[in-house]
């Protein structure tokens, strides 16, 4: 890394010494990172497992894979998500220590406390740097971007890694019984780096956060007698296994998704086709491809990888990202809308000029 490097944090953080004035630039995404466990679960391995077939889950789902951590060797959220950051620092071309921030977007962090994020910052030698979890379900890594632009934007923060990384493989259950959950799902990690530049064009041009707690009992995971919607009674089975009601967490999806890209594009005043690419939390093909025909948008402006990843939750938008910025297909000067749905219910956008 250059000394010289203008968007270099003072070590141990920007926010170390005197509070600077908020910046009149803007915030870029300098680099991106992904990583995924090396085991993989295909649909035919998983057809062994309970009853079900490749042909009921793609088209379903649109899902051929998924990868799993193998916890028993070390693997979880914060490995995962640690070697994510430390892609796309290298990617960025950037010392991890000299971050000031690090976030980590997920709903299945290790325990309670410490939060992942600690860890992520640890074991990549960020020790001085803030570091904390963000738990928004599918939406963390897109909140994510909306929190870290403004905190970036105050000045006082102008080189932060943000990460999506999530293991739902723990929450599973690969026999029968859990077969309309376990086939969905998979674990993945994806970082950017956001960088403060002087270009006052780069970064959020309009966002949304919404959320509806009302509904949670379509998708959660109790772990005690505390964690049930009203009307269901405490079931031990229950306990630690992903609970969805599928043809609800649809309905809600297949509305809501493209209603809040058109309620972002009308907040920017741009039309549907004005943005060169849409990174969509992956839950299900058949979604993404409504949302897709609605715009009246080509196949190559939304993109799909669930068919290789599943659900990875948080990770699904950066895993998408950093796949378009390798293949060239998102640059600067694109204009891109992140979008995320799913668990709370959650759902937002932030669309960035890049
Ligand atoms: N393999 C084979 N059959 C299965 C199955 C599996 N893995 N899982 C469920 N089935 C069966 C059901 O038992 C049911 O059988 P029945 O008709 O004999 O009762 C049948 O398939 C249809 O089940 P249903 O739940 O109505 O299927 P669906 O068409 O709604 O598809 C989902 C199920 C989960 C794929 C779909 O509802 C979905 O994608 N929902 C959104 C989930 C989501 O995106 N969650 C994350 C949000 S971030």
């Amino acid at each position: 890394m250059s000394v010289q490097d203008p968007t270099a944090a003072s070590p141990g953080g920007a926010s170390a010494g005197r509070v600077p004035p908020p910046p009149a630039g803007g915030v870029t995404i300098a680099g991106t990172g992904l990583a995924v466990p090396q085991k993989r679960l295909t649909n035919q391995d998983l057809e062994r497992l309970m009853d079900t077939s490749d042909e009921w889950i793609v088209q379903r789902t649109g899902i051929r894979q998924r990868h799993v951590c193998d916890f028993s060797r070390g693997e979880s959220t914060y490995t995962i998500a640690a070697a994510a950051l430390r892609n796309a620092c290298d990617d960025a071309k950037i010392d991890p220590a000299t971050l000031d921030l690090v976030l980590v977007a997920t709903m299945s962090m290790e325990s309670t406390c410490p939060p992942s994020a600690c860890r992520v910052a640890a074991a990549l030698g960020t020790r001085n740097a803030g570091a904390f979890d963000l738990s928004a379900a599918c939406c963390g890594f897109v909140f994510g971007l909306n929190t870290a632009y403004g905190l970036m934007r105050s000045g006082q923060y102008r080189r932060v890694g943000l990460v999506g990384a999530d293991t739902l493989s723990r929450f599973m259950d690969y026999s029968n019984a859990g077969r309309s959950t376990a086939i969905l799902f998979g674990d993945g990690a994806g970082a950017a780096i956001l960088t403060a530049t002087d270009d006052p064009t780069k970064g959020v041009i309009a966002q949304a956060m919404h959320s509806d707690g009302a509904r949670f009992g379509d998708l959660y995971i109790p772990e005690d007698e505390r964690g049930y919607p009203e009307g269901v009674e405490h079931d031990p089975a229950m306990v630690h296994r992903v609970q969805m009601n599928g043809q609800g967490v649809f309905k809600f999806a297949v509305g809501t998704f493209p209603d809040v890209i058109a309620q972002t594009l009308d907040k920017a005043g741009l039309a549907a086709g004005d943005v060169d690419m849409y990174v969509c939390h992956q839950s299900n093909a058949r979604i993404l491809d409504a949302a897709r025909k609605r715009f009246g948008l080509a196949e190559d402006r939304l993109y799909v990888n669930i068919d290789r990843y599943a659900n990875t939750v948080a990770a699904s938008v950066p895993l998408c990202l950093h796949e378009l910025r390798a293949a060239g297909r998102v640059r600067a000067g694109h204009k891109v809308m992140f979008v995320g749905f799913g668990g709370g219910l959650t759902w937002g956008t932030s669309l960035w000029q890049l």
